[in-house]
């Protein structure tokens, strides 16, 4: 593990950020009052501690009711520049900024190893994936609005319909992909004539200091309100006045149970929500083993499990569970620990101190109830790591088969009868996606049949992930509500609404008077190309 000396130089932190501004209404206010220092679990020293990287503002109610204000200036009743702009101009704006978030990748990627402890080469994918989500979600929405550059007539009545804003949107992003999935959130939001407010998650919030002023010079004052703190102190008080028109959050369900609670007229909010998930692996006899090991290998230890789409429990079949666990146990042991900007690695620093005595506390209640670690290294700890531990056999009495673990330990069940595992999937409280292993088409079909209808991805031979991006991402019970992906999420961020008028002369004339006129911009046959 490299420490001071062997940090490369252009990843070292030589300085640190400390962020005195927020931007309200279109303005990067200064921050006067009390801040939180951001530190990271990444050691810079021989002797391990951790690294101070900044501050930010901690936040209260009156800079969070500021922002809500601000926001709905912005929108100003459906009246505001940014809901009432022409397509091609919100587009234009959104150009705009992902030209000047581009030249801020280097800055952003050395953040996000430093911060939440993912390696170089997945926050270099993380920044990339973003910007290419950006350009998609522009090129969706042209798609969009021109299918819509069109009057239709049914029964007598003519109907120019479109997708309009929703009104405010208070969006909120996890630390596991502080950029990406804020970003999906929030990006399909502004585009398509809502105004925010942005807080971002706890872990991963420096990394978006850099983004501040190409947000408040690409968008109209109060479109994007971005505040620093904890979730309780500016969210719940924002939601507590009842004017959040759309809770977009990616977390846990506690956490979104909690702020939808808190608003008082439940039918004006709109829910966008990514949350917790247990995707299981079923491992079927006739499995490819050489092929499944290594995709449950990425399922269960990319990013540390730190994925709500990890697979987060391994079903393998009784006949060849020994030869499994042999072969998955082994090549754990054999992947590379160290800090994000090191060749080949695998595993990295967990960004939350506590996290290895959670993942301890798994493990000591699994062994306790008669389950065993099946790898040398499992459960061996270091200053911010605990190597995955394989826990096998795992029961419904453990905790680890019970919470969403989000760290570095594999639960392992065998069975002997499919109903197992599908009667399990039935009764959790989770129903993102699946991974299936097997090649028999006859016994996967019926399978496949009965999945889709329990989670919303199967996965066939492969480990569960979000990506592409282009697909639907969403997930029954717990685990979320609405759809995203760059189409869907244009979608669950607008609502249809449309301009009617039955089939006579005095119509006919207004509307080409008004098509000629060009002064409406939701009354426009107009084409983006
Ligand atoms: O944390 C959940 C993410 O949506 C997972 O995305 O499958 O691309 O890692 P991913």
């Amino acid at each position: 593990m490299n420490t001071g000396n062997d940090i490369p130089k252009e990843f070292m932190i030589t300085e640190t950020i400390d962020q005195k501004t927020y931007l309200v209404n279109g303005e990067l206010k200064t921050w006067n009052g009390n801040t939180t220092d951001v530190y990271s679990t990444i050691s810079s020293t021989p002797d391990y501690k951790h690294t101070h990287l900044g501050s930010v503002p901690d936040m209260g109610e009156p800079e969070a009711l500021d922002a809500l204000d601000a926001a709905l200036k912005a929108y100003d009743q459906g009246q505001g520049v940014w809901p009432t702009m022409k397509v091609k101009d919100r587009i234009a704006c959104m150009e705009q900024f992902v030209a000047k978030m581009e030249e801020k990748r280097e800055i952003i990627v050395k953040l996000l190893m430093w911060e939440i402890g993912k390696s170089l080469a997945d926050s270099g994918k993380e920044f990339d994936r973003t910007v290419e989500y950006i350009y998609d979600t522009i090129e969706e929405y042209k798609d969009l609005d021109r299918n819509s550059a069109k009057f239709q007539k049914h029964q007598g009545v003519y109907a120019h319909i479109r997708r309009g804003p929703l009104g405010v949107v208070l969006c909120l992003g996890p630390y596991n992909y502080p950029l990406n999935e804020t970003f999906a959130l929030l990006i399909p939001a502004i585009i398509m004539g809502n105004t925010t407010i942005f807080k971002p998650a706890k872990h991963g919030v420096l990394l978006i200091t850099p983004l501040l002023e190409a947000f408040q010079s690409c968008f109209p004052k109060g479109v994007v309100n971005i505040l620093f703190g904890r979730g309780r102190a500016v969210a719940a008080p924002i939601m507590k006045t009842g004017k959040v028109d759309v809770l977009a959050l990616i977390g846990n369900s506690k956490s979104a149970n909690a702020l939808q609670d808190q608003h008082p007229k439940s039918n004006r909010l709109r829910l966008v929500l990514g949350l917790e998930a247990k995707n299981p692996a079923i491992i079927l006899p006739d499995a490819d083993l050489d092929l499944t090991v290594s995709e449950v290998i990425a399922g269960t230890t990319s990013f540390n499990g730190q994925r709500c789409t990890a697979l987060k429990i391994v079903y393998v079949h009784e006949d060849i569970k020994d030869e499994f666990l042999k072969r998955f146990s082994t090549q754990i042991d054999a992947l590379k620990f160290g800090n994000p900007w090191e060749e080949g690695v695998k595993l990295t620093p967990l960004p939350e101190p506590g996290k290895p005595t959670y993942i301890q506390e798994l493990l000591d209640d699994a062994q306790a109830k008669g389950a065993s670690v099946q790898n040398e290294k499992g459960g061996q700890q270091s200053d911010n790591y605990i190597w995955p531990a394989v826990v096998y056999p795992v029961n419904k009495e453990m905790r680890v088969y019970q919470e969403e673990q989000f760290g570095p330990i594999v639960p392992v069940v065998s069975f002997t009868d499919i109903a197992q595992p599908l009667d399990d999937m039935a009764e959790s409280n989770y129903g993102q996606q699946v991974s299936l292993f097997g090649k028999d088409v006859y016994t996967l079909s019926p399978l496949i049949d009965t999945l889709a209808n329990l989670v919303c991805r199967v996965n066939l031979n492969s480990s569960c992930q979000r990506g592409p991006d282009v697909y639907p991402f969403t997930g029954r019970k717990d685990s979320a509500q609405a759809t995203l992906s760059v189409h869907d999420a244009l979608r669950s961020f607008s609502i249809r609404t449309f301009v009617a008028f039955k089939d006579n002369d005095l119509n006919n004339e207004t509307i080409e008077q008004l098509l000629d006129a060009k002064v409406s911009n939701f009354l426009s046959t107009d084409y983006i190309l």
